[in-house]
């Protein structure tokens, strides 16, 4: 898998935004272990409570589609009618999630574009994180 595809995978996804609050749109791609590209938007709601992250999008309708096991996920976000200025770290509930379905090796990609990117472990992004294997 090439990352620029990954990341234009992720800024695709972000044009499908649902964020008529924020106006911050964000898209998701997650790699799974099958080689397969899940896509995922934030999808906001009135209650604001009931909104879901790009990130979370993207790993829910894999693992919904049987997916289990993953390598990477590039995040792209920003206001409504620009191109990413910053980059768009992924929330606390999301970098649990990734603890969830991806363990401490998996790659967090985070880029305003196919050029300019920061990578990242989940372990970097969340250490000595809590997992399955803490209830053991
Ligand atoms: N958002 C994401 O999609 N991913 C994150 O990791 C952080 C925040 C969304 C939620 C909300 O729709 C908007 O960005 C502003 O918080």
């Amino acid at each position: 898998m090439e990352i620029k595809e990954l990341i234009t995978a992720a800024l695709d996804a972000r044009s499908m935004a649902y964020a008529p609050y924020s106006r911050y749109q964000v898209g998701a791609a997650l790699l799974a272990g099958s080689g397969k590209i899940y896509r995922g938007c934030n999808i906001e709601n009135a209650s604001y409570g009931a909104t879901n992250c790009a990130e979370r999008t993207a790993f829910f309708k894999a693992i919904s589609e049987g997916e289990r096991a993953f390598r990477a996920i590039a995040i792209a976000g920003g206001l409504e009618g620009k191109n990413p200025t910053d980059y768009a770290y992924p929330c606390g509930i999301c970098r649990q999630v990734m603890q969830e379905f991806g363990g401490g090796g998996f790659q967090i990609i985070v880029a305003k574009n196919t050029e300019e990117y920061q990578e990242y472990t989940l372990a970097e992004l969340l250490p000595a994180g809590f997992g399955g294997d803490s209830i053991q």
